[in-house]
């Protein structure tokens, strides 16, 4: 079996200042501060690890997930750049991500983290409506936003903005209008979730309480359609359901793993998915950052047969605009005994959805085109064998 040479990193940090009230990510506030030191062990120990485990390999980027990486000391920033780029072969063009929280960062610390090595900055904006930040749990300012992406602008070439869209209480005109004044400030790519209601958290209580109302299906569907058709007419039309870009300006490492690269996840509650000679293997840490700190990094490491494996890529790819290539899919899969994702897509299915104009298909691949979005998760529910 071969394996899957391009290489992945994603790297955990798991603090945040606050919990944002719709938040489920692997996420707490630290009690008291973090010992930086034993952090910069703790990641050099697992990328040591991980090293073991996937040989030499060429590094295509690095990305910095949270939490509010924001928060790390650039020193811990550097440090983990520095240990992957000897531990693997970094390509010429390495993307190095980090998300970044408006109120964490000034232009001083945004320079450090360039100068650390990161070369693209992800800033958490959310809304530009003060009221709607607020009912959110976030603890920046609509202004602290809009200075945190001015900086941005002048320290990174590459800058994309997280929006949160589909809000309790948002129609789509207050929206359009929202949206069309976080635009002045956007750089090459731009997220927009729609607000999920996730278990547990204080939004789930206030919905349950009747102390938020959520959308109704047909504003949120509006607002969906909306964020794409201004999103494209800006420039950046969507590659992915909801991350829209610049040609050329698409954020690579998610790219890769929504293509079904091999990524390896370091730091607590991080994940990875590595093709070994041996086959599949998914890898998870524990959530817990003492436990994690206190090591040795022991990922659980689960082998994953390949039909599964396959079947979570098809399911990323049928949410990028490009779709489904089987090309990509025997490059992928022959070696473990999977040469056609035909074999696992619902043919009867498919050609309805094709008759219904939702899906594309051709002997290249499979693809949701524009009339299928609203509904990509009930056609990849019903094409997914
Ligand atoms: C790991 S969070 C991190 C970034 C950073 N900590 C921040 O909050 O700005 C990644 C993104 O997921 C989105 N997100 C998190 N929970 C969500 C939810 N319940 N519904 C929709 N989007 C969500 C937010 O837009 C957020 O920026
Ligand atoms: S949305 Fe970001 S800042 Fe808010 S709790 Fe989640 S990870 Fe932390």
């Amino acid at each position: 079996m071969r394996p899957e040479t391009a290489f992945h990193l994603y790297v955990h940090w798991p603090y945040c200042r606050s919990k944002c009230a719709y938040c489920d990510f692997a996420s707490v506030v630290p009690r008291r501060g973090w010992d930086a030191a034993a952090f910069v062990a703790a990641y050099r120990a697992d990328i040591a690890a991980l090293r073991g485990l996937t040989g030499a390999r060429p590094l295509g980027s690095i990305f910095f997930g949270g939490g509010t990486p924001s928060l790390a000391e650039p020193g811990i920033v550097g440090a983990v750049v520095e240990a992957a780029m000897q531990a693997w072969e970094p390509a010429a063009d390495l993307e190095v991500t980090l998300e970044a929280n408006p109120g964490t960062v000034d232009r001083k610390a945004l320079i450090a983290l360039r100068d650390a090595g990161v070369n693209r900055l992800s800033v958490g904006a959310q809304s530009f409506d003060p009221a709607a930040l607020a009912a959110l749990g976030r603890t920046h300012s609509v202004d602290e936003t809009k200075h945190a992406l001015t900086w941005a602008h002048d320290v990174f070439d590459r800058l994309s903005m997280d929006l949160i869209a589909a809000r309790p209480g948002q129609d789509a005109s207050a929206w359009a209008a929202e949206l069309a004044e976080s635009l002045d400030f956007a750089g090459e790519h731009v997220s927009v979730y729609q607000l999920t209601v996730e278990d547990g958290t204080p939004l789930a209580a206030a919905v349950a309480a009747g102390r938020a109302r959520m959308p109704d299906e047909e504003t949120a569907a509006e607002i969906f359609e909306l964020t794409r058709r201004v999103l494209a007419e800006s420039g950046r039309p969507a590659y992915e359901i909801s991350n829209f870009a610049r040609p050329g300006g698409e954020c690579r490492h998610n790219l890769a793993v929504w293509r079904g690269a091999d990524y390896g996840g370091v730091g607590p509650a991080a994940h990875g998915r590595l093709t070994l000679e041996e086959g599949f293997l998914a890898t998870r840490h524990q959530p817990d950052a003492t436990d994690w700190l206190a090591g040795p990094p022991a990922p659980e490491r689960t082998p994953l047969p390949a039909v599964e494996r396959a079947r979570e890529h098809l399911m990323m790819s049928l949410r990028l605009t490009e779709g489904v290539s089987f090309a990509r899919f025997a490059e992928l899969f022959a070696a473990h005994g999977l040469p056609d994702a035909a074999e696992l897509l619902d043919a009867e299915a498919l050609a309805e959805a094709a008759g219904l104009g939702l899906i594309g298909q051709d002997e290249q691949g499979i693809r949701v085109g524009e009339a299928g979005t609203l509904l990509l998760n009930a056609l990849t529910a019903r094409v997914l064998r």
